[in-house]
């Protein structure tokens, strides 16, 4: 059996702010634990650290230490192996990465919506379309010109004039990420992110060797007042200190704050970026969902001036039309174009002809899916609104003008006790800490817009009814989840 072990120290820094005032230690060790095994940051045959190591770490007595891992082998979230100490354990057959809420749960994990209504045609179209690529081997590392020449013409209509031969076609943005991280990261090279920002970035980035420094993005409130976006002195001196190799930043609706960088900042950040030779990497997954930004704002590399080189943009096709796609793409020079594309075939061999021909066919008619699009998270957000602000008036709900969600300041540092007790209403729901790097962001819950306004009112009554027995503690649910969008 291959076991990872987790270094007291590492998991002091995953566990964040785990103590709580309503229950002892190491029951609240214990729950801290199980949800980090429950969100797929510790994954399956962990081995924990030593009782001692931890209970040292910790200034805890190991007696502590020894009740919390106890109580994790009860709800059958580790088991003790004769030589190999305590390892993590998922107490359910459930099959490992299926983040499906089946069971009749409501799924707020994945911000993302339901396929729009002129899929189904298309798809039977492009299923004739396909015939004509049929007589070709079917291998297509780079994206089919059709496919290319539908994303250039996309970033003309967004004011950002492209050659189809600066795009590579990936398997959803995610692979795109996975890609630029492989080409361009060597071992111990620092990447500048937002925290909060999209978990599975942060996770590629650092199996590709990264050291991340973290740049704060807010969307908070300080004396009544909306405090928002990028703490611009502390990018600024983030790039300048650390020359990082990368900047992986979301410069549109960022998730899951739902900010926009500002057009002075996005000038800025190319400026210093360049001044530095670190390469920024926007990925705009969540760009085109615009509800009703008062700013017209461009991609990135049109304020670049002569610097276009330092930036490099992720697109996908799965926000702005159907995850189902997993069409992504990543925008670049030629160069960094073919640079790319010798290194994808070390992870696969090319992006499916059907769903590439069927995106094809769906791009040219984005405006109207995006039209749709708006008033469904339209109706989230004011649904999103208003239910919490009829079961939470305590919580700060801040305005998102586009986005999938909203970063919701709950008051209090128990984001991961109400995610665990949720669930056990039958809501599935990350907490806070899944976006930071370090345990933080306990006093922050991420709630999709990005949803079926009609069941916003069913997630809402699952919150409301975690939140009072957050001091009793949940029982354990055995539902594993590992996949946030
Ligand atoms: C910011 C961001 N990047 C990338 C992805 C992954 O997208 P895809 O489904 O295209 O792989 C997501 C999904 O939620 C996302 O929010």
């Amino acid at each position: 059996m291959s076991t990872t072990p987790v270094a007291a120290r590492m998991l002091e820094t995953l566990l964040g702010e785990w103590r709580s005032p309503a229950a002892p230690a190491y029951e609240s060790l214990a729950d801290r634990i199980r949800l980090l095994v429950l969100d797929g940051r510790l994954t399956i045959d962990t081995r924990l650290p030593a009782e001692r190591d931890l209970a040292h770490r910790l200034a805890l007595s190991r007696t502590t230490v020894a009740a919390a891992y106890r109580r994790l082998r009860e709800g059958g979230y580790a088991v003790s192996v004769r030589g190999s100490g305590t390892l993590t354990r998922i107490p359910s057959r459930t099959p490992i990465a299926h983040a499906t809420a089946g069971d009749g749960l409501l799924d707020y994990t994945k911000a993302a919506l339901a396929a729009p209504a002129v899929l189904a045609a298309e798809a039977r179209a492009a299923a004739d379309e396909l015939v004509g690529y049929l007589g070709g081997t079917g291998y297509d590392p780079v994206g089919l010109p059709v496919l290319r020449e539908a994303i250039a013409h996309r970033y003309a209509q967004r004011g950002l004039p492209t050659d189809p031969d600066e795009i590579l076609v990936t398997v959803g943005a995610q692979q795109a990420i996975v890609l630029i991280a492989r080409t361009l990261l060597t071992r111990g090279d620092r990447v500048v992110i937002e925290t909060p920002t999209y978990p599975h970035a942060y996770e590629a980035l650092q199996a590709a060797g990264a050291r991340l420094v973290s740049v704060p993005v807010m969307a908070d409130y300080r004396d009544g007042q909306a405090v928002d976006g990028w703490d611009a002195p502390a990018l600024d001196a983030a790039i300048r200190r650390t020359s990082p190799a990368l900047a992986y930043l979301m410069p549109d609706f960022q998730n899951p704050t739902g900010r926009s960088m500002s057009v002075p900042l996005r000038e800025h950040l190319i400026d210093v970026a360049a001044g530095q030779g670190t390469i920024v990497v926007a990925d705009e997954t969540p760009a085109e969902l615009n509800i009703d930004r008062p700013d017209t704002l461009l991609p990135l590399p049109a304020y670049a001036g002569g610097q276009e080189a330092s930036v490099i943009l992720i697109g996908s096709a799965s926000k702005a039309v159907w995850g189902g796609l997993r069409i992504g793409w990543i925008r670049a020079g030629r160069t960094m174009i073919r640079r790319l594309a010798a290194v994808r075939a070390g992870i696969d061999l090319g992006t499916p002809i059907f769903e590439q021909v069927l995106t094809a066919r769906l791009l040219p008619g984005l405006d109207g899916i995006l039209r749709d699009r708006r008033s469904m998270l339209e109706r989230g957000r004011a649904a999103v609104v208003s239910q919490l602000a009829a079961r939470f008036p305590q919580w700060q709900v801040p305005h998102v003008d586009g986005g999938l969600a909203a970063w919701v300041n709950i008051g209090a540092p128990v984001s991961s006790q109400l995610a665990l007790a949720a669930r056990n209403h039958g809501l599935l729901i990350t907490a806070g800490p899944r976006f930071g790097i370090d345990g933080a962001f306990e006093r922050y819950l991420r709630v999709p817009i990005a949803v079926n306004a009609d069941q916003v009112e069913g997630a809402v009554d699952a919150l409301a009814a975690a939140w009072p027995t957050l001091a009793r503690h949940p029982m354990p649910d055995p539902e594993y989840l590992a996949a946030v969008v």
